[in-house]
């Protein structure tokens, strides 16, 4: 079809003629059907196609994958993007970076007073101690912060969607002393892929893409007065360090990792042998009026 004849039956269907005004959400998914409608014309869709487009998102819906397939799509890092763009805008601008929240947090985590063991659940890899100090813009504490962290464990799998693990492994919000100061104990977490042959894999294979992120800790920093971050640390030395499927890495987010092999510090953290350890601060922004919201509000899983 021309493209006149195309907008013609668009303009029907999406009762442009009425001569209402438009909703938001009829505004905006018009202009996604419109796309669509050029998309299947210029490519010269073919019904049978059209359906197995159609079988794949009800199957990734089956599949609760969504999450992830907007990860790989590039979408949630976008999103970021748009929103440091606003934030520039604002006058906005430094601070601990943020990125994606990715589709696995979980709500309810129990709560830890300034230091908690995440690694509940007995697994292999090596010990990793992560402190650091919550600060704002000024470089004052920010005491009493809350610092919910969550990552996937040996197998690349997180508690809750891993039915092997117990509830809240690897997931805890720890609660900063006055000084700003958090410090946990886990494993050094490794990087992990989508779920082999699922909906997100299959899109990747399709677009010649891989499905793997790098090693990473992801991050809700919180405290009155402050702006919400949330963003990861990624382990230095991945292979996948800036290669994630999702587009999360960024610069100010590779911390240094480090192999402590000191027996006093050894002896101090009740370990028998070498651990790894990074420093990491998070650096937030006060609130005030007028600024972009910074806490993407969206569903969670709760327990
Ligand atoms: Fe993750």
């Amino acid at each position: 079809m021309d493209k006149q004849a195309i907008d013609a039956v668009l303009r029907k269907i999406q009762g442009a003629d009425s001569g209402e005004e438009a909703s938001r959400v009829q505004k905006i998914v018009n202009r996604i059907v419109h796309d669509l409608f050029h998309t299947i014309e210029d490519f010269d869709v073919q019904p049978e196609e059209f359906w197995a487009a159609v079988h794949y998102l009800t199957e990734a819906g089956r599949n609760g994958e969504y999450g992830l397939i907007a990860a790989g799509l590039g979408l949630e890092h976008f999103l970021d993007l748009r929103m440091d763009e606003a934030d520039a805008r604002a006058g906005v601008n430094g601070g601990t970076p943020r990125t994606i929240e990715g589709p696995l947090y979980v709500a309810g985590a129990p709560e830890e007073k300034a230091f908690a063991r995440l690694d509940q659940d007995p697994q292999p890899g090596e010990v990793l101690f992560m402190q650091g100090q919550v600060r704002d813009m000024d470089g004052k504490p920010v005491g009493n912060s809350l610092v919910e962290v969550w990552h996937a464990n040996h197998l690349g799998g997180y508690s809750f969607f891993d039915q092997n693990q117990s509830p809240f492994n690897l997931r805890r919000s720890i609660r900063t002393d006055s000084e700003g100061r958090y410090r946990f104990r886990s494993r050094v977490p490794v990087g992990y892929s989508v779920p082999p042959g699922g909906s997100t894999d299959q899109l990747m294979k399709l677009l010649g893409r891989h499905g793997t992120r790098p090693a990473h800790i992801h991050f809700f920093v919180k405290a009155p007065g402050f702006r919400t971050l949330t963003t990861q640390i990624n382990i230095e030395g991945d292979p996948f360090l800036w290669d994630d499927f999702a587009f999360a890495t960024r610069d100010g987010l590779v911390p240094v990792l480090t192999k402590v092999t000191d027996d006093a510090a050894i002896r101090r953290d009740e370990l028998d042998g070498p651990f790894y350890s990074i420093d990491f601060d998070f650096v937030l922004h006060k609130e005030r009026d007028n600024l972009p919201k910074a806490e993407v509000v969206r569903d969670h899983f709760t327990v």
